[in-house]
């Protein structure tokens, strides 16, 4: 009796050490991805190649925070064996929340079809929209550990749609195809990953890391950067709010700068629920966008406290300018006084060094890199700009519903121009 439970258990554990083994030897799904981003210097808009279709081609998109999917021209040369146009009322359009049936008077082509479901696209620059096709075909990317690209992985049926070229002709790079909506929607880029991936252990959690050759994460941390530097120790996090229509937007209290509060109308900081007010985090906009009041006030309290320096005739579209030489270089950039943003909890600060507050508009003319959003009352009263973001990690962490961010990376020796692209087959 003694002897051949004993002999169970020896089954038992070798069997389980075998399971074990064999486990840790398959290698595990792909939960992790990596894409790269190019800023255009004419637009400074930010830009990713996506792979779509079959054959497999590198299509170049503009990136939008807050967009609620991803759209592309197809009016002309898409070329896939695998596009498909879901029927109207399809599980795919309920997905997509369109009950619009999409007619196609032209000769059939990818974007026209009869009986597809009808979608709004939007240029995020120009404010332009239009009725498009609802479509799905492949899409791959890079999937990662967290230092390197590895291989690239399938989304087979990934829902996109597909926008009349007319949409593309104002306020983006004349190369792209497209936008690519990172907002909180069902059918964004982060969505889909998340649907796609999430038996794999996919966490619904993107990371932007903005430079000239900046990068974003889709998954969860670690993020490395050369040489080596693991992002995701120095984050600092605040609640991340998700508005009404799926935009991105964190608590902004008070502003300080040289640690002074800067007065202002804090009704403007909060957000209401008709998504009036409030701090909104955007790609689309290059430079910090302020309501008037509250531009007013910072660039009168920020050239207060650079009373010293004499300003210069403004550069558009900024209100605030100086000579360049009147600054010391620094490792972050010129020495001007830090503008703090103080987040949920007065000890919760995202600080704005002078590599992320000042930028070189002309020729030795430096401006504080802030634009005037005027008077209106509708959309948030901050909207934080790309330049303000860049070399900052910033991790948009839906599932804990917060907001990691870095502070500026240069100050860990590092920046965000320094992923290892090297891939790993
Ligand atoms: C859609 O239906 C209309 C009316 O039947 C027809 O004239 C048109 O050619 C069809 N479009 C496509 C793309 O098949
Ligand atoms: C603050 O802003 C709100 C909203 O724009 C406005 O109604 C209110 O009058 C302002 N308060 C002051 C003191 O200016
Ligand atoms: C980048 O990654 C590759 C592959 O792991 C490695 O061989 C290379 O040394 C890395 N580059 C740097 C600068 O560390």
């Amino acid at each position: 009796m003694a002897s051949s439970s004993l002999h169970f258990l020896l089954i038992f554990l070798s069997f389980s050490s075998f399971y074990l083994l064999s486990e840790s030897l398959t290698p595990s799904k792909p939960n992790r991805f990596v894409l790269p981003v190019q800023k255009d210097q004419k637009t400074n808009l930010y830009v990713a190649n996506i792979y779509k279709r079959t054959p497999s081609l590198k299509v170049p998109f503009v990136v939008d925070l807050n967009g609620r999917l991803l759209w592309v021209t197809c009016e002309k040369s898409y070329i896939s064996s695998t596009y498909r146009a879901p029927r109207c009322r399809s599980t795919q359009c309920a997905r997509a929340d369109s009950h619009y049936c999409h007619t196609c008077s032209a000769e059939a082509r990818p974007g026209c079809h009869n009986n597809t479901c009808g979608v709004m696209s939007v240029n995020p620059v120009t404010g332009l929209t239009a009725m498009s096709e609802l479509a799905q075909d492949v899409l791959s990317i890079q999937s990662t550990q967290g230092s390197n690209p590895g291989p690239m992985v399938r989304v087979p049926r990934f829902l996109f749609t597909c926008a009349p070229s007319l949409l593309r002709q104002k306020g983006l790079p004349g190369n792209v195809q497209g936008v690519a909506g990172l907002g909180h929607s069902p059918i964004s880029l982060p969505s889909q990953l998340a649907s796609h991936f999430g038996s794999a252990g996919f966490a619904p959690t993107f990371a932007l890391c903005l430079a000239p050759k900046g990068v974003m994460f889709f998954g969860d941390s670690p993020y490395y950067m050369l040489p080596n530097v693991e992002i995701t120790q120095p984050l600092s996090y605040t609640p991340l709010i998700i508005s009404p229509q799926g935009e991105y937007y964190m608590e902004v209290r008070s502003i300080k700068i040289n640690n002074k509060n800067v007065p202002i109308n804090t009704t403007l900081l909060s957000l209401e629920k008709r998504g009036v007010g409030g701090t909104k985090l955007s790609t689309i906009n290059p430079y910090t966008v302020l309501h008037h009041t509250i531009f007013n006030a910072v660039t009168q309290f920020f050239t207060k406290e650079l009373s010293g320096i004499p300003q210069v005739k403004p550069v558009a579209p900024f209100g605030v300018c100086f000579n360049s030489k009147s600054f010391k270089r620094t490792r972050v950039g010129a020495g001007v006084p830090n503008i703090d943003l103080v987040l949920h909890d007065n000890h919760v600060v995202w600080r704005i060094f002078g590599a992320n507050s000042m930028v070189e508009a002309a020729p030795g003319v430096s401006c504080l890199a802030f634009v005037d959003g005027g008077m209106k009352n509708n959309g948030a009263s901050i909207v934080i700009g790309a330049y303000q973001m860049e070399n900052n990690l910033i991790q948009f962490d839906v599932a804990r519903s917060r907001l990691g961010f870095s502070s500026s990376l240069l100050f860990f020796k590092t920046s965000c121009n320094n992923f290892n692209f090297t891939a790993i087959p």
